[in-house]
C-alpha cells in the first residue's frame, strides 16, 4: 500500500526536469497572488496598476503598507498590522487601508516612484491626491498599532471630506439643527440625527479631543452626523433649555434631547448615543466577520511535494535555481530600488553585477546579459533607476534565462517561507567559495564587500539590512585578508544569524528548522570530540557544497547550455 508513492514522487522529479519552462508568473499575476493579507483583513493588496487610482479618490484618507512579503520584519509585522486593519473597519468610511508587496517584480517600479527603501514602510494619504504629481504620503514611523492609531485619528479630522460627509470642523455659532439637516439633505445623506458635543477649549498643553474621538467612534452609524462645538450657548441655538449638559441628539423630524453618559469620555458618549439609537432600531455597521482559517492546503501540490522530497533527501545540495531565482530577483526588483544611482549606490550595484557576471552560475545567455550589463555599467558613473529597468530589458531580449521560475533547495513548507532571501544566502556563499578558485579574478574581500553594499542600499528586508551592517562593524568585515578567510567570515556570520531567529514561530520553516550549520550529519568532522568546530573542516564541507561543479541542476528545463 505504501509502494505507490515513493515512485509516484520520483516521476514527478523527473517530470519536473522535462517540464517545459514555466510561464513568467509575474507577467499574468494579479494582486491577489499570495501575499501577507487580502480583503478579509480590511488591507486590499494593490499594485502598479491599482495604487494610483485608489490613491485618487477623493472621498477617504489611505493608508498604504508597502511590504515586501519575504522579509521576516514584514511578516512578523502582519498579524499586528492584521489585527490594527480589522479594529479599524469602524472608520471605514473615511479611511481604507492598502497594502503593496514590493517583493513582486511588476511593482518594482511603482516602489522606486515612491522611494521605498526600506519595508515595512507605512505611509499616509488624504483624501485629496491628485494626479498632478507624484504624493508621496506622510510616512508614518511606528509599528505600534496605538500610535499608528493615534496618528491618523489626528490627521484624518485635518481634512475636508465633502458635503454629507462627516464634518470635523467646529460648528459655527449661528448654526441650527435646521440649517444642519438642510445640508445632509442637498446632498442626499442618510443621516438622521444630530449628535452636538459641547466641549471645553483646548488650553496650552491640554488637548480636549472629546468630540473628535466621538465622530470617530461612532463612524460605523451611517444615520448619525456627529458635531461639536465649544460655544456655551449651542445647544439653546439647537432649542433646547439652558443647562450644564455636554451631549445632546437632534432627530431629523425636529426632536431634540440630552443625553446623560456615565461620565464624560468620548467611549461613554458613543455608549449612550449607541443605546438611543438602538432604541430607534438603528444598528452600526457590523464589524468584520471572524477571519477564516487560511487554507494553505492546496499550497503543497504535487510537484512541491516532490521537490520538497528530493531536497530533504541527504546529502545537502546547492541547487542551481535557487541561484536562478536570486539573481532574476536582483535585477528584476531588489537592485531596481533608487530614483537613481550615483556614487555609493552605483559603486554597490556595479560591485553585485562584477561579481555575479564573473562567477556567474546562469547559463550561456545569462552569461551574456551579464556581461552586458557589467560593460554599459563601465562606461557611466550614474544611472537613473528607470534607465537601469529598460537596460535591464533591453539587454535581456531575445535571451532565454531565468527559465524554472521556482525555488528548489530553498522551497518552503508553507507560502512565503524561505525563498528569495535563502536564495540570496546560498548565492552569497557560492560566491565566496567561486571568488577563492583560481585564476581568483576579485580580491580577497570584494564578496563580503558587495554583501555588505547590498545590505546597505538595496535589502528590502529592513531589519536583515541593520543586523548585517553592525555585524560587519563588531566582526571586522573590512579586515578580511584571504579567500578562505572570506568563506568562512561569511558562514559564521550566517550561523550567527541562524541562532538570532532560530525557533521565530513566524518566519522558521519547521520542515528546515535554524541550525548551527552544517549539522553534525552533513559533516561529521566539522565538530571535533567537544563539539567545537574545526575550521579547516568547515572550509572543505563549503567550498565542496558550494563548488560550481557540484551545483545540482534538479528542477531546471535542462542543463543544456551551462557553462
Ligand atoms: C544578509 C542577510 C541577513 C539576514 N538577516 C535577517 C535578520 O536579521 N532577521 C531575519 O528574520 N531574517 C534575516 N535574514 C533572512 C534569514 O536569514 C533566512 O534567509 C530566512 O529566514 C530563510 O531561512 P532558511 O531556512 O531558508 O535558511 P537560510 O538561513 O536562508 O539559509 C539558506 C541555506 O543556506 C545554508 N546555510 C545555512 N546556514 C549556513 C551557514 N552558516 N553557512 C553556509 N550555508 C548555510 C542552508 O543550506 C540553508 O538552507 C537575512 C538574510 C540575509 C541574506
Ligand atoms: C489626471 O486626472 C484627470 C481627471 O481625472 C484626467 O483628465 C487626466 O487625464 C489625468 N492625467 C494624467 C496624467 O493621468
Ligand atoms: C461632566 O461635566 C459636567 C460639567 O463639567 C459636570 O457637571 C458633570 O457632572 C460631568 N458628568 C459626569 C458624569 O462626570
Ligand atoms: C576585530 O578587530 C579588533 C581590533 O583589531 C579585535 O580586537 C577583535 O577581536 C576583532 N573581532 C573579531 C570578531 O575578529
Ligand atoms: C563535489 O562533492 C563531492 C562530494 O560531495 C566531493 O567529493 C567533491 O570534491 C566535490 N567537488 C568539488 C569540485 O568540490
Amino acid at each position: 500500500m505504501i509502494r505507490p508513492l515513493p515512485t509516484l514522487l520520483l516521476l514527478c522529479g523527473l517530470l519536473l526536469l522535462l517540464l517545459p519552462p514555466c510561464p513568467r508568473v509575474s507577467a499574468q499575476a494579479n494582486a491577489s497572488e499570495v501575499s501577507l493579507y487580502d480583503d478579509t483583513d480590511n488591507v486590499e493588496m494593490l499594485d502598479i496598476e491599482s495604487l494610483r487610482p485608489a490613491l485618487y479618490q477623493n472621498t477617504h484618507c489611505k493608508l498604504v503598507q508597502f511590504l515586501n512579503s519575504f522579509c521576516g520584519d514584514c511578516q512578523r509585522f502582519a498579524p499586528v498590522f492584521k489585527a490594527m486593519s480589522r479594529d479599524l473597519y469602524k472608520w471605514r468610511r473615511l479611511l481604507r487601508i492598502y497594502g503593496v508587496d514590493c517583493a513582486q517584480e511588476r511593482n518594482s517600479a511603482l516602489c522606486r516612484d515612491y522611494n521605498i527603501r526600506q519595508t515595512p514602510t507605512l505611509r499616509f494619504f488624504g483624501p485629496k491626491v491628485t494626479n498632478k504629481t507624484i504624493v508621496y504620503g506622510e510616512q508614518i514611523n511606528s509599528q505600534n498599532p496605538k500610535r499608528i492609531t493615534a496618528y491618523m485619528a489626528e490627521y484624518i479630522p485635518r481634512n475636508d471630506f465633502g458635503p454629507g460627509q462627516p464634518n470635523f470642523r467646529r460648528l459655527k455659532s449661528g448654526e441650527t439643527a435646521k440649517s444642519l439637516f438642510q445640508s445632509y439633505q442637498d446632498a442626499q445623506s442618510p443621516v438622521e440625527f444630530i449628535v452636538v458635543v459641547l466641549e471645553q477649549r483646548s488650553r496650552p498643553g491640554i488637548q480636549i479631543l472629546i468630540g473628535r474621538n466621538t465622530l470617530l467612534d461612532l463612524l460605523p452609524y451611517k444615520e448619525v452626523a456627529v458635531r461639536y462645538s465649544v460655544d456655551p450657548n449651542i445647544f439653546a441655538n439647537f432649542g433646547l433649555p439652558p443647562s450644564n449638559e455636554k451631549l445632546a441628539i437632534f432627530g431629523r423630524a425636529g426632536s431634540a434631547q440630552y443625553l446623560h453618559p456615565s461620565t464624560n469620555t468620548s467611549e461613554a458618549y458613543v455608549q449612550v448615543v449607541g443605546e438611543f439609537l438602538e432604541k430607534q432600531n438603528i444598528k452600526p455597521v457590523p464589524p468584520l466577520p471572524a477571519p477564516k482559517e487560511k487554507n494553505d492546503g492546496s499550497f503543497l501540490d504535487i510537484q512541491k511535494q516532490a521537490i520538497l522530497a528530493e531536497v530533504l533527501k541527504p546529502p545537502a545540495k546547492v541547487y542551481r535555481a535557487d541561484l536562478e531565482q536570486a539573481i532574476d530577483k536582483l535585477l528584476h526588483v531588489e537592485l531596481q530600488k533608487w530614483v537613481s544611482y550615483e556614487k555609493e549606490n552605483y559603486r554597490a550595484l556595479t560591485n553585485i553585477i562584477t561579481l555575479i557576471s564573473d562567477f556567474n552560475p546562469l547559463n550561456k545567455d545569462g552569461k551574456v546579459l551579464l556581461t552586458t550589463l557589467r560593460k554599459e555599467l563601465s562606461t557611466k558613473q550614474t544611472i537613473k533607476g528607470s534607465d537601469l529597468k529598460t537596460l535591464v530589458a533591453t539587454s535581456k531580449m531575445g535571451l532565454r534565462i531565468f527559465k524554472a521560475r521556482r525555488y528548489i533547495g530553498c522551497i518552503g513548507s508553507r507560502p512565503l517561507l524561505r525563498s528569495f532571501t535563502c536564495s540570496l544566502w546560498t548565492l552569497f556563499h557560492y560566491l565566496t567559495v567561486e571568488a577563492a578558485k583560481p585564476p581568483q579574478l576579485e580580491p580577497p574581500g570584494s564578496v563580503l564587500n558587495a554583501v555588505h553594499g547590498f545590505a546597505k542600499y538595496f535589502f528590502g528586508c529592513t531589519d536583515c539590512s541593520q543586523h548585517f551592517q553592525q555585524m560587519a562593524i563588531r566582526r571586522n568585515l573590512t579586515s578580511v585578508k584571504s579567500y578562505d578567510e572570506q568563506i568562512l567570515w561569511l558562514w559564521a556570520a550566517h550561523n550567527e544569524v541562524n541562532q538570532r531567529i532560530a525557533g521565530d514561530p513566524i518566519t522558521e520553516d519547521p520542515k528546515f528548522k535554524k541550525i548551527q550549520f552544517p549539522s553534525s550529519e552533513n559533516c561529521p568532522p566539522c565538530r571535533d570530540s567537544k563539539g567545537e568546530w574545526v575550521n579547516e573542516e568547515v572550509l572543505k564541507y563549503l567550498k565542496s557544497l558550494y563548488d560550481k561543479k557540484n551545483l545540482s541542476f534538479y528542477g531546471l528545463p535542462t542543463p543544456n547550455g551551462y557553462d
